[in-house]
């Protein structure tokens, strides 16, 4: 069976920004640069960004590209006592993130509708947190499914499933080759829009008024560091999936650079909609702009509504933000639900279209868990884990695994060979001391905050419950996977290198 390959290296670019680019982008940069100095935070952004998030990507893709395969053969590849770590990487995300990230897209889902007429009435805090997601008091009281939410998920999984089913070229690159150049342009009118509006300029301010006093704080750094990882989705085995359809001649440092910049770029720009907009509601309200800034779902469901109530044509405005959170949702869950998908074809040799169905279907059915009353909850506290640990976890093994128990010069002649830019000495040093180094510090600060008091205060046993029994659950399923027979020969084939 011959290997699926993307069409173009464009489609690939595409898809790799559809991955990097999603929610977090939207919401959670823009508060983070406004909450951590400002321009100021641009410094450690762009810190991390070329000490640890670029050269990262860069061996993702060696990784997927030399040794041609998803994570687990890659890995196996690496080290044949290594493979079960790729399987960890699939199956957390697969069964970890991708399950609720899919419900927050079906959350946007219904407020893309319910924009056309503000659906949300004169009081958007209530009417998220009491009507639309009847939130119960404890992750243990998880009360009865709301079937609106339940009916977008439906439709979220459907697409997915539309997209991964048909494939490297016909559903990833297409569909990824329409929505990114959609995603800007509707980005960009709202950029415009959000802009003209009164009070427009007060949040900008507020949004880039450097403050270099904030630097002097170590969890900026760190934050720095672990949103830039999470927003170039890595750790997961999804760039090296999608290194691994790339044509033998390709240019990796290239394709990692512009992923990378593309995508914060992204944050950046899109920072300018979502402050100009808190700043006509703080002026509309003659409020100061710290009262009405939010993050995340705060942000999107409560304070977002509010202003395009508001605003003149809110619901207009309101329609194609939650349009771009859907797009941009949907653009990194296929990325996942590939992840694992091609983890799978690559081991069993399964038959992709057989294969999609029944993980779709799994998927839906594992996500229904966070559609019910108890559904944020739940979702905070997987999101705490897997966002904490999982990702630092597995970003410490793959450069340990790359770094010293493989010989990666070969990785770095490789990528030399087919690259315009390309690596030096300094890479292989970021790889093999500084990223793990940084990954560690984050590892043990979240640790030390863990054992302080539980997080979210939601007590311990729901944490222990919740977070660490789906830690535990997934490293179990990875090892079981991972000591299956291979029913391909994939695995006796070299690299590239
Ligand atoms: N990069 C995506 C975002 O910023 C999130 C994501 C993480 C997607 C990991 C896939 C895997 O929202």
């Amino acid at each position: 069976m011959k290997r699926e390959q993307w069409r173009s290296q464009i489609g690939f670019l595409l898809a790799a920004v559809g991955s990097a680019i999603g929610l977090g982008n939207i919401w959670r940069f823009s508060y983070m640069a406004y909450s951590y100095g400002g321009g100021a935070f641009l410094i450690p952004y762009l810190t991390a960004l070329f000490t640890a998030g670029i050269p990262l990507m860069i061996l993702e893709f060696a990784i997927g590209h030399e040794r041609i395969g998803s994570a687990p053969l890659a890995y196996k590849k690496i080290h044949r006592n290594w493979e079960w770590l790729g399987w960890w990487a699939v199956i957390f995300v697969m069964f970890g993130i991708v399950l609720y990230y899919t419900v927050i897209i079906a959350w946007c889902l219904n407020y893309f509708l319910l924009s056309f007429n503000l659906g949300w009435g004169g009081d958007p805090n209530s009417f998220f947190f009491q009507k639309f997601l009847s939130m119960s008091k404890s992750p243990a009281q998880i009360g009865e499914i709301r079937t609106p939410i339940l009916f977008s998920l439906i439709v979220i999984w459907f697409i997915n499933w539309v997209i991964v089913f048909r494939g490297v070229q016909k559903g990833l690159e297409l569909a990824n080759k329409i929505f990114m150049p959609l995603l800007f342009v509707l980005t960009a009118v709202l950029v415009f829009w959000a802009l003209s509006l009164d009070g427009a300029a007060q949040g900008i301010k507020a949004y880039l008024r450097p403050d270099f006093k904030k630097l002097a704080n170590p969890k900026v750094w760190i934050d720095a560091y672990s949103q830039i990882f999470f927003t170039l989705s890595l750790g997961f085995g999804i760039m090296i999936a999608y290194a691994s359809y790339l044509p033998e001649k390709s240019n990796i440092t290239r394709n990692a650079y512009l992923t990378a910049f593309i995508n914060c770029g992204y944050s950046l720009f899109a920072g300018f909609a979502v402050f100009s907009v808190l700043g006509f509601m703080a002026k509309a309200e003659g409020k100061a702009l710290s009262e009405v800034v939010t993050q995340s779902i705060g942000l999107a469901f409560v304070a977002y509504p509010k202003a395009l109530s508001m605003m003149p044509g809110g619901n207009l405005f309101g329609a194609i933000f939650f349009f771009c959170l859907v797009v941009a949702g949907i653009s990194s869950s296929v990325s996942i639900i590939e992840a694992f998908t091609s983890a799978l074809i690559d081991k069993f040799g399964m038959n992709r279209k057989s294969l999609v169905s029944v993980i779709s279907i799994l998927g839906f059915v594992g996500s229904i868990i966070f559609t019910t009353q108890a559904g944020l909850l739940w979702l905070d506290i997987v999101d705490h884990f897997i966002t904490n640990y999982g990702l630092v976890v597995v970003g410490i093994a793959e450069c340990v695994l790359a770094g010293w128990l493989f010989d990666i010069a070969i990785l770095q002649r490789h990528v030399n060979k087919v690259s315009s830019i390309k690596l030096g000495k300094g890479w292989v040093m970021l790889i093999r001391f500084f990223v793990p180094l940084v990954l560690g510090i984050m590892l043990v600060g979240a640790l030390y905050n863990e054992v302080q008091k539980p997080y979210g205060g939601y007590g311990w046993a729901a944490i222990a419950l919740i977070g660490v029994n789906w830690i535990i659950l997934t490293i179990l399923a990875a090892v079981v996977v991972a000591m299956r027979p291979w029913r391909t020969e994939l695995h006796k084939k070299g690299g590239r290198g």
